[in-house]
């Protein structure tokens, strides 16, 4: 009987101080109207100066942990998806891990920027088919608000913060848990969203990094031509892997970046509104964090229900894109 990663736990935190459109319309030259009809988003979470990336998913994996009953201590692995980890290194990872009281458990982060959950999970998928563990916890998690310029009014207006985390264990004698994933990356598009210090290229302290970028960029019409053609080439195949059709999808759990990018997708596929999960207008664009927690608001609100089939798709920074097909 082959082994299958069941997901049987969810978490999530975002930070309490909310901002709001109006909010940003006195930091920069936008407006609410501008932002709701370009992007749907209406809020924002952004941490405060005590809150970070480690914190954040520390949150979310207790709540995660405590949802799956499954004690920390039989954790095997913690695989964390952030670009905005609490340093270059030591990883998030580890830090959530001594935290959680995993103490049996390995660690470290991924970096697939927006698509980078679907990137940990199948880490965690395969590593649990292959037998070399048997649960994992897995995290998405990003706090793009630190990086953020916010005199740019193209960029500001996007990103938000949070953290979403599941855990995983290995099954026989189910048909639950990941059934198919597809992973995809084009770097030749690398130059669309980046930040460009504070890697080996541009080490803060070099004077040649000075007057380099410190803050996101982004070409966002480049990257919006993009998604809107990944997101559904990346569903298309993952379902056609899977050897399934799109009617079998009960609910569509895809990157948060702006809800016409969700809509144009989700009409490719051709799934009705009410099999499509929205929270672009709460969050905004809040990176990795924003697929795990769309799975975590999609359980609690009722929509995702045991035995569902769930497809999240996403895309981001790297060019990177990806999508999976879970049994929930
Ligand atoms: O997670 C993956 C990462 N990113 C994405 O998924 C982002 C993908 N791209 C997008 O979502 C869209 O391209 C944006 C929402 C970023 C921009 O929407 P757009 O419809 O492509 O607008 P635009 O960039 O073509 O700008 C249209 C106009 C420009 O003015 P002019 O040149 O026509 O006079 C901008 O300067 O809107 C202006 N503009 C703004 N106006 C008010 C740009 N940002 C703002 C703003 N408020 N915040």
């Amino acid at each position: 009987m082959s082994i299958r990663a069941v997901i049987c736990g969810t978490g999530h935190s975002v930070p309490e101080k909310i901002l709001t459109n109006d909010d940003l319309s006195q930091m920069v030259d936008t407006n609410d109207e501008w932002i709701t009809q370009r992007t749907g988003i209406r809020e924002r979470r952004i941490c405060s100066s005590e809150e970070s990336c480690s914190t954040l998913s520390i949150q979310a994996a207790k709540e995660a942990i405590a949802s799956s009953g499954i004690p920390p201590q039989e954790i095997d692995l913690v695989v964390l998806a952030t670009v905005t980890g609490d340093y270059v290194f030591p990883a998030t990872a580890s830090l959530v891990q001594s935290e959680v009281g995993a103490v049996n458990a390995g660690a470290f982060d991924v970096q697939a920027a927006c698509a980078g959950f679907i990137y940990s999970l199948s880490v965690a998928e395969a590593m649990i088919k292959a037998g070399t563990i048997r649960t994992a916890l897995v995290l998405g998690v990003d706090t793009l608000s630190k990086f953020v310029d916010w005199t740019d009014r193209s960029t500001c207006v996007l990103f938000g913060d949070a953290a979403g985390a599941v855990v995983v264990r290995g099954e026989t004698d189910t048909d639950r848990g990941v059934i198919k994933t597809v992973l995809l990356s084009d770097g030749t598009g690398a130059p669309h969203i980046k930040m460009e210090v504070g890697g080996s290229k541009h080490p803060f302290q070099d004077v040649k990094s000075r007057g380099l970028g410190d803050y996101i960029y982004m070409n966002g019409a480049e990257v919006y031509r993009f998604a809107v053609n990944a997101m559904g080439d990346a569903c298309c195949k993952c379902l056609e892997e899977a050897g399934m059709d799109v009617s079998e999808v009960d609910l569509f759990v895809p990157h948060q970046a702006n809800l016409r990018i969700i809509q144009s997708a989700a009409k490719r596929l051709g799934l009705a509104d009410e099999k499509v999960f929205v929270n672009v207008d709460r969050y905004g664009n809040t990176s990795a964090g924003s697929i795990p927690l769309g799975l975590y608001e999609a359980e609690k609100s009722g929509r995702l229900k045991r035995g569902d089939v769930v497809m999240t798709v996403g895309f981001g920074a790297g060019l990177v894109w990806g999508a999976n097909v879970i049994r929930w």
